[in-house]
C-alpha cells in the first residue's frame, strides 16, 4: 500500500480488518516497525478522535509522531497550479509538499471541503497535490469527500459485533443537523460497505439527499426511514449536507432523528455514529445512552485502525 485515501488502496479488507483486530490484542507487537521513522499529522481542519488516535497508533508501532496545525500555524497554502500569489495566499504546494517529504517518511492530512463548489471539493485537489509533490505515502484523515480511517474501523466494530453466519442489515440513515456538513463519511461508508460486500446495505434519506452514485453502487437506497430500519442489524447515523444543489441544508425534519421507539422496529440493532455527535439533534440521549449505542467502541477502535494501516505502509518503506 503507497497511500491510503479510499478503500481501493487496501488489496483485501477483511486482511485489514483482522489486521487491526490483532493489534487490539497485542498493542506492542511491531513496536520496531516504526524504529526511527517519523509520522507528520497535518490538519487544516478540527480533530479529536482522528488526532489522538493516529498519534496512539504510531506511537505503538515505534514511530515518532509530531502534529501540525497547518491551518493555524503554517503559512497558508496555495493550491492553483500558475496561480499568481497577490492574494492571501503565501506559498505554493509544490513548494511546501517537498520539504515535509524530506522531514517525514509518512504524512497523514485532514482537509475538509469548503461546500462551496462541488467539482473543486470532489477533485480532493489537496490530497492530491501532497501526493503528487511529497514524494512519501499519503494517509488521509478525513478528505474533501472520504474519511477511509473511520470506515476501516466501522467494518471492524460491525465485525466485532455480529457473530452469525448470515450477512447483518446494515443501515446507513441521514439525520438532522443545524449546520451543512460534508458528505464524506457517508460516501466513505457506503464505499467501504458496497466494496466489503458482506451486508446487506441500505441508505435512507429524505429526497434530495441522494449522495454521488460512485459510492452506493449496489445499495438499496429509501426515501422511507421506517421501511429501511425494519430488521435492521446495526444502524449508522449520519447527517451530510446535500450532494447534486451543493452543499445545502434543505430539510432538518426532527422526525429523522433516531429514537428509541424507531429502534423498536429493529432486530434489536446496534447504533453507530463516527462523533462529534449533536444530541438530541443527530440522536437521541435515549439511543447515546443505552446499551444499543456502539459510538465509545467505534471511537476506541480507531487506534487498532490506524494502527493497521500504519504499519502496512510502514512494511513498504
Ligand atoms: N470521527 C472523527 O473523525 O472524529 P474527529 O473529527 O474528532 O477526528
Amino acid at each position: 500500500m503507497k497511500h491510503f485515501i479510499s478503500v481501493h488502496d487496501v488489496t483485501n479488507v477483511n486482511d485489514m480488518v483482522q489486521l487491526a483486530m490483532h493489534y487490539k490484542q497485542h498493542p506492542f507487537i511491531d513496536q520496531h516497525l516504526g524504529a526511527n521513522k517519523r509520522i507528520g499529522l497535518l490538519f487544516l481542519n478540527p480533530s479529536l478522535r482522528t488526532r489522538l488516535s493516529t498519534q496512539i497508533a504510531a506511537s505503538n508501532l515505534g514511530m515518532e509522531a509530531i502534529v501540525f496545525n497547518i491551518d493555524k500555524d503554517g503559512w497558508a497554502l496555495e493550491f492553483e497550479e500558475g496561480a499568481i500569489m497577490s492574494g492571501h495566499t503565501v506559498e505554493h504546494i509544490k513548494d511546501a509538499a517537498p520539504i515535509l517529504g524530506q522531514y517525514f517518511d509518512i504524512l497523514c492530512i485532514r482537509a475538509f471541503p469548503a461546500l462551496q463548489n462541488k467539482q473543486d471539493d470532489y477533485s480532493e485537489q489537496v490530497m492530491k497535490a501532497f501526493m503528487q509533490y511529497a514524494a512519501v505515502p499519503i494517509v488521509s484523515l478525513e478528505s474533501a469527500t472520504l474519511h477511509p480511517l473511520q470506515s476501516l474501523t466501522d467494518v471492524l466494530t460491525i465485525k466485532e459485533h455480529w457473530h452469525k453466519p448470515t450477512k447483518p442489515k446494515v443501515v446507513l440513515t441521514w439525520a438532522p443537523h443545524i449546520k451543512a456538513l460534508p458528505q464524506c463519511v457517508a460516501n466513505s461508508f457506503s464505499q467501504w460497505m458496497t466494496h466489503w460486500g458482506e451486508a446487506e446495505f441500505v441508505i435512507a434519506h429524505p429526497e434530495d439527499y441522494a449522495l454521488d452514485a460512485t459510492f452506493t453502487k449496489s445499495a438499496t437506497i429509501t426515501h422511507h426511514q421506517d421501511e429501511a430500519l425494519q430488521n435492521a442489524d446495526f444502524v449508522y447515523v449520519k447527517n451530510w449536507s446535500t450532494y447534486h444543489d451543493y452543499g445545502k441544508i434543505y430539510s432538518n425534519d426532527p422526525s429523522w432523528m433516531l429514537t428509541e421507539q424507531k429502534l423498536q422496529l429493529t432486530n434489536q440493532a446496534k447504533v453507530m455514529h463516527c462523533l462529534p455527535v449533536r444530541r438530541n439533534i443527530e440522536l437521541s440521549d435515549e439511543i447515546l445512552d443505552s446499551n444499543a449505542s456502539l459510538v465509545n467502541t467505534q471511537a476506541g477502535n480507531r487506534v487498532w485502525a490506524a494502527q493497521a494501516v500504519l504499519s502496512t505502509i510502514l512494511k513498504t518503506l
